[in-house]
């Protein structure tokens, strides 16, 4: 019986894990996703060609590797879709759990007017109606994606819907499908979808069972985790590696190693808490070298220093056996390199990340920087103070750095 390996953010999302997860999934027999929306988005480049990645597992390039997405999943039709355009033949390669929940186009329109009513408090969402779909999900009134394989009982379903929720979809002024309009629409997803639409659970426990090589793909990043995260500027689901659990139907004990993706600097996109996010010229260079703009919403992402309180917690919450450090390159030419030590909190020095994480002013140790990294893919030949950086961040985190990114292509990256 195999084990199950779990990818996951650890930072505020965009770490880089689409890279990571299609670079170990060409060794990998399936890859699933367990939650999350398509408010992830997931980059992957291989000669040159650029993937974007919303919904569909980041192992979907390796045309051998089975891709799953899990129960813990909301999956918004439309958006898949689209998405499987992308790729032939996807018949027997990718399953949809049915216990998924769906998320719906007036999910989208419920996050975006809550948002708007927010004002200057708004979360900074990508809009992509995650928050209430989940919301639907624990309060019991959301529809799965096995009910997608019968589109009139779900139309009828969620129009009643409609007419017990009223008051909300009047108060924030959004409107609803007519039924016509909405079946059509339900009869083209079951068309579209109806066949990857399985017992996902089932299909992973044999997986282990017959020894096959298993990845977890977890979307966002520990800090955005709707418990563990900065409350309440996160996402709606479980991104930490217990998630991938519940999230798929797989016990602790099926969990294998633990890697948590970081960048060697730290990004959020969104509003929030961020303490070492740089409003100078180090800052605007990480933006600008990193092209950091979302891939999701094309939003411009905040980029600060390596936060090693942070992903020290980080770390410890996921069990993480190794972390893959990612975008050394964009570090390159600086002359110097902060790295965040420690938090201080109204005057006191404190080394863990508090419940709530306004007000924190970083404490900073300088490293000396080095020319250039990019595209390096043997650890000998990295410059002697790279080396220096990542043997530090090993030894603030308390975690072994076992992978390094040097440019966002495949084979451009170090295992040790
Ligand atoms: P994810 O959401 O964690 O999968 O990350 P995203 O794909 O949203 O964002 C990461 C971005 O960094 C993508 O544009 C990647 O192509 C890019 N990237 C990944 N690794 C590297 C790297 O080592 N160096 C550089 N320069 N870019 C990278
Ligand atoms: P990947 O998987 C970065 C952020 C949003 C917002 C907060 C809540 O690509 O790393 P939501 O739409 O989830 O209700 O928004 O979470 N967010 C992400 N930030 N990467 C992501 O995914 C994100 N998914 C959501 O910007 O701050
Ligand atoms: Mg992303």
């Amino acid at each position: 019986m195999s084990k199950a390996d779990v990818i996951v953010g650890i930072q505020w999302g965009d770490e880089g894990k689409g890279k990571i997860v299609d670079k170990l999934a060409q060794e990998y027999d399936m890859v699933c996703r367990s939650q999350g929306g398509h408010n992830a988005g997931h980059t992957i480049w291989v000669n040159g060609t650029r993937y974007a990645l919303h919904l569909i597992p980041s192992g979907i390039l390796n045309p051998k590797a089975i891709n799953i997405i899990g129960n813990g999943v909301v999956v918004n039709p439309e958006s898949i879709i689209k998405e499987m355009k992308q790729f032939d033949a996807l018949k027997g390669r990718l399953f949809i759990s049915d216990k998924a929940h769906l998320n719906l186009p007036y999910h989208s329109l419920i996050d975006i007017a809550r948002e708007k009513l927010k004002g200057d408090n708004a979360i900074g969402t990508t809009g992509k109606g995650i928050g209430p779909a989940y919301a639907d999900k624990i309060n019991r009134i959301g529809h799965r994606a096995d009910a997608l394989l019968n589109p009139t009982q779900l139309c009828e379903d969620i129009m009643n819907y409609f007419t017990e929720n009223k008051v909300i979809f009047d108060a924030l002024k959004v409107e609803v499908p007519k039924k016509k309009e909405l079946l059509a629409e339900l009869e083209n997803y079951n068309e579209k979808l109806g066949l990857f639409i399985t017992n996902t659970t089932n299909m992973i426990w044999d997986a282990l069972d017959a020894d096959k090589k298993i990845l977890l793909e977890g979307a966002q990043g520990t800090m955005l985790d709707i418990d563990h995260g900065t409350y309440p500027y996160v996402t709606s689901s479980a991104t930490v590696s217990a998630g991938a659990c519940t999230g798929l139907g797989i016990a602790p004990r099926d969990i294998g190693v633990v890697t948590g993706i970081v960048k060697a600097y730290t990004t959020r996109v969104g509003n929030g808490p961020f303490p070492t996010e740089d409003f100078g010229d180090a800052g605007e260079t990480m933006a600008d070298v990193g092209k950091e703009v979302g891939t999701t919403t094309g939003r411009g992402r905040r980029c600060g220093w390596f936060d090693a309180v942070a992903v020290r917690h980080a770390s410890r919450l996921n069990g993480c056996d190794q972390l893959s450090l990612m975008k050394l390159d964009v570090l390159d030419g600086f002359k110097t390199i902060k790295i965040c030590t420690a938090y201080e909190v109204n005057g006191k020095i404190i080394d863990y990340v508090p419940s709530n994480m306004n007000n924190i002013t970083p404490v900073y140790e300088d490293i000396a920087g080095w020319d250039s990294v990019v595209g390096c893919r043997d650890y000998e030949k990295l410059p002697q103070t790279a080396k220096q950086y990542i043997e530090r961040i090993e030894e603030l985190t308390k975690t072994k750095v076992g992978i390094i990114s040097t440019s966002p292509e495949r084979e451009d990256t170090i295992i040790r």
